[in-house]
């Protein structure tokens, strides 16, 4: 059975004041609904500030990045080591770094294993440019996104990943349900394809870019889609809450047919090879070693 998880992702927006009075309001709003995991993930600077207030609350903090090493010199860098003193979640390889800072898919891989070993929770973020969609090359990306960034990872039950079109983010123009529901299925058949049937059943993959009060009963009635990550509306406490508290359709999660696997671990490669060998001869997969 997968939990929904809806997480604010706050940019590089606030000030202590406002992140301050927003985690008061969030607080107030949404810490009692269930059924949800509620995750705000402020700047670096805003985190200890956010901690004191939602300390004691079922509210989750989690940071925007982290780097792949502690006690290194890589100045204006965050270590995972000292993000898990503070946090339990972590945004990684987000469109906007990918972009602006150089994270590539080698980047994301060792920040994601870092995360893990630190016990932080990782959110990984996959996504298209629009002319990638537009050419028709949505799968090629995900694909190649999600085996650069699994590589070799022991993952965890649970685990989180975002799929966040580009073209979505920031623009007021969402995807559709069905094609949230299309690429999120595409990303979980690859995950289990990758790190084994049981993990592709138990990964939570949520939905980000452009979402809002009035969208997310649509992304939510998808059978594939775990919740959402909010950006610009997480600044505004009704809106994120107004998300948060939702009425969970009654067969949701659809998808979670899971079979309860239990904490079980799978070493993600290009193709899981652990498979029947008439399985992996009908997937047409060839086992490859990375
Ligand atoms: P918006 O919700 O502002 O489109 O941003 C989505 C996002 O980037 C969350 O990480």
């Amino acid at each position: 059975m997968r939990t929904p998880l809806i997480a604010g992702n706050w940019k590089a927006h606030t000030r202590a004041d406002t992140a301050r009075a927003l985690c008061r309001a969030l607080r107030e709003l949404i810490d009692g609904v269930d059924g949800v995991e509620k995750v705000v993930c402020p700047p670096f600077v805003y985190l200890t500030t956010a901690k004191s207030v939602l300390d004691g609350s079922a509210i989750r903090l989690g940071a925007q990045d982290v780097h792949w090493q502690d006690d290194v010199a890589a100045t204006g860098e965050v270590g995972p080591a000292m993000l898990a003193e503070l946090v339990e979640y972590v945004i990684i390889g987000h469109s906007e770094r990918r972009a602006n800072f150089g994270d590539t898919d080698e980047v994301v891989n060792r920040k994601v294993k870092a995360a893990l070993g630190a016990g932080l929770r990782p959110i990984m973020c996959v996504g298209e440019t629009l002319r990638e969609r537009e050419a028709d090359r949505t799968e090629e990306v995900l694909v190649r996104q999600l085996r650069g960034g699994l590589k070799e990872v022991d993952l965890p039950d649970g685990f989180v990943i975002a799929y966040e079109p580009v073209w979505a983010i920031g623009t007021g123009i969402a995807a559709t349900g069905n094609q949230a529901n299309e690429a999120i299925g595409l990303i979980r058949r690859e995950v289990a394809a990758m790190c084994g049937p049981e993990k592709g059943e138990s990964v939570r993959i949520l939905y980000g870019g452009s979402v809002d009060p009035g969208n997310i009963a649509e992304f939510m009635a998808q059978p594939e889609v775990d919740c959402a990550l909010v950006g610009g509306a997480s600044l505004n406490a009704d809106s994120f809450s107004a998300r948060a508290r939702r009425p969970w359709p009654s067969n949701w999660p659809a998808a979670s047919t899971a079979r309860s696997s239990g904490p079980t671990r799978g070493r993600c490669t290009a193709a899981w090879t652990s498979a029947p060998r008439s399985r992996r001869r009908r997937s047409g997969r060839r086992r490859r070693t990375t």
